[in-house]
């Protein structure tokens, strides 16, 4: 797998996060390349303010933190690991990593943008900028030809302003905008929903899993997760927390830990906990990646509807770490319970560590499965 990006006499060094001896998957992609090539054919003079948005791996920060001021603003937590690392990795200069609730910096000269892959981050990005860039500034975003949709380009038009898109190169395209349009459309961060049968309300802030309505495995482990006398309970990608949610109003004594790499589900956790609960409890919130630097022998039980997806690619790697770091994190006798389509073998994945006869199947339907697998 490359690692070295090579483009104009200059090479960089990238690795996604975390890093892998087996990878096979390249730090940034020809977006990235394309960006690159069009802003130094700009020929900028240095020193200027660029906020770059949803850098996947830092590939962008490294680039044109050598000559300008970078603000990398990002909901994910691997993309801020991946970026500090990767300027380490190549000796570059500091960049200020923010995430997509923070404020937009004032004074930026030019955005460059990784178009997100869920429509509904992307308004809430594009009304950002429509308040708070100045109209002179050019925002140039990227995306594969064929996710850029003529209904993508009409919310560039109606959120931010005036937009056009280049030609296509090594299949993607950029997209040039101005913040513009009037009248400025007013985006609430927040969609709300309740949940049926659960005497429960949720709010998800716009890039959060599933923020739409309830994702169909976690419906069916609402109706399987265990009232134990357990105390440390951990939510492994937590999402809006609605598992922890259900946990905490089945076990009043539990103490529970919610995890996720995007810090907007991190926020709608907490936003939900606080709403959801009627008592003052134990619950801890945490941005990480899976269960880095948790204790070893710590928690009793771990619940986990695993992610498919890093980014743009379909993976089940991060499904993997879940549940090795799931082993190494639980007790003795602790437990995982994990939901998943039945396609992808979970069962197998989980026999593997924690033997066959330590995993059993707690309930199925003709979509999903959902596992218990006992640290022996
Ligand atoms: C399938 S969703 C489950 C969300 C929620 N628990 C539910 O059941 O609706 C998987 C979650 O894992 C999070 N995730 C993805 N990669 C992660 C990682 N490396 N570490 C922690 N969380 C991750 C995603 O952001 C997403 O919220």
């Amino acid at each position: 797998m490359k690692t070295e990006l090579s483009l104009l006499d200059r090479t960089l060094t990238l690795h996604r996060f975390p890093f892998r001896n087996n990878e096979l998957l390249q730090a940034w992609d020809a977006g990235d390349e394309y960006l690159i090539t069009h802003v130094e054919e700009l020929a900028l003079t240095s020193s200027k303010r660029i906020l770059i948005l949803n850098d996947s791996f830092g590939a962008l920060s490294c680039w044109f933190s050598d000559r300008h001021e970078v603000f990398m603003m990002s909901d994910s937590y691997i993309a801020h690991k991946a970026t500090l690392e990767n300027l380490k990795r190549n000796s570059c200069t500091d960049v200020t990593l923010l995430n997509t609730m923070d404020e937009i910096p004032s004074n930026i000269d030019l955005v460059l943008m990784q178009i997100p892959r869920n429509n509904r981050h992307l308004v809430w990005i594009l009304s950002k900028l429509r308040q708070s860039v100045d109209e002179k500034c050019p925002i140039i975003s990227v995306n594969k030809a064929k996710e850029i949709h003529s209904s993508t380009l009409q919310l560039f038009e109606k959120y931010l302003g005036a937009t056009k898109t280049s030609l296509a190169w090594k299949k993607h395209r950029l997209v040039f905008s101005t913040a513009d349009c009037t009248p400025v459309q007013n985006v609430s961060d927040e969609v709300e929903w309740s949940v049926e049968n659960e005497n429960m309300t949720l709010v998800n802030l716009p890039n959060v899993y599933s923020g739409e309505s309830l994702d169909q495995g976690a419906r069916l482990l609402l109706d399987h997760l265990p009232s134990d006398d357990l105390r440390d309970f951990i939510d492994l990608g937590c999402g809006n927390g609605v598992l922890s949610v259900k946990l905490a109003r089945l076990n009043p004594n539990a103490s529970i830990t919610c995890v996720d790499e995007s810090f907007m589900a991190v926020e709608s956790a907490t936003r939900n906990l606080k709403q959801n609960l009627q008592t003052q409890r134990e619950i801890t919130y945490v941005a990480n990646n899976c269960l880095d630097e948790f204790e070893s022998d710590s928690a009793s039980f771990i619940v986990c509807n695993p992610p498919f997806h890093q980014q743009k690619a379909i993976t089940d790697h991060i499904a993997w770490q879940m549940f090795c770091d799931s082993k190494q994190v639980l007790k003795k006798g602790g437990k995982l319970l994990v939901i998943g389509n039945r396609h992808l073998g979970y069962d197998i994945k989980l026999a593997r560590l924690f033997s066959h006869a330590q995993v059993k199947t707690v309930a199925s339907d003709k979509k999903f499965v959902i596992l218990q697998a006992t640290k022996s």
